[in-house]
């Protein structure tokens, strides 16, 4: 059964000098994980982030980049061992609420069609299917169909 995140574990804002940790997360769960550089050149740039850490160590984080009223969901992670307690949707839901006192109105993304967890995320925050990119993303042998998904911010689910 899903446990509840700990009140302990605070979310933060995530800052250049996590683009280590992030790479050393995204590395543990997405085919093609940004480097180092990608990240805090991300995070210099001005992109909007959310962190959940346990003892020092990034637990969780969710990373947006905001053009006008609608935002782009750049990348989730949480690490294996604590998945399904609930990071994910609260990284979301906290990021949504944050964005939308800045104007925001709707999240974008792209995710390939083989990742069933975070297209079950997605969908269990209100996102649907906008269409497809094919062949978007490289696979060992051959490639694999992004979808593109979004949400009004306001019909997000609780
Ligand atoms: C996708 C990912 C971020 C989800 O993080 P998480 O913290 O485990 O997700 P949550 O616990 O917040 O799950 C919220 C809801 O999403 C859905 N969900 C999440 N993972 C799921 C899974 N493996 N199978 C089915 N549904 C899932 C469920 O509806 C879940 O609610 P429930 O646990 O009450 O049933 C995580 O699996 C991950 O880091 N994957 C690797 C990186 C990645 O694929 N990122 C997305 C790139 S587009």
């Amino acid at each position: 059964m899903p446990v509840s995140p700990r009140s302990t574990e605070q979310i933060r804002r995530l800052v250049a000098s996590d683009a280590v940790s992030l790479h050393e997360l995204d590395r543990l769960g997405n085919p093609s994980p940004w480097s180092v550089a990608q990240y805090r050149q991300s995070l210099e740039s001005g992109d909007f982030g959310l962190a959940i850490d346990a003892e020092s160590q990034l637990l969780a984080y969710a990373l947006f980049n905001r053009v006008l009223d609608e935002v782009t969901l750049l990348n989730i992670g949480v690490r294996p061992e604590a998945r399904r307690r609930g990071y994910a949707r609260r990284l979301l839901h906290e990021g949504f609420a944050a964005l939308q006192v800045e104007g925001v109105t709707r999240c974008l993304l792209e995710v390939r069609e083989s990742n069933t967890a975070a297209i079950a995320l997605y969908r269990a925050l209100g996102f649907r299917i906008d269409g497809v990119r094919r062949g978007y993303y490289p696979l060992a042998q051959g490639r694999e169909d992004g979808l593109l998904m979004s949400v009004t911010l306001a019909q997000s689910a609780p």
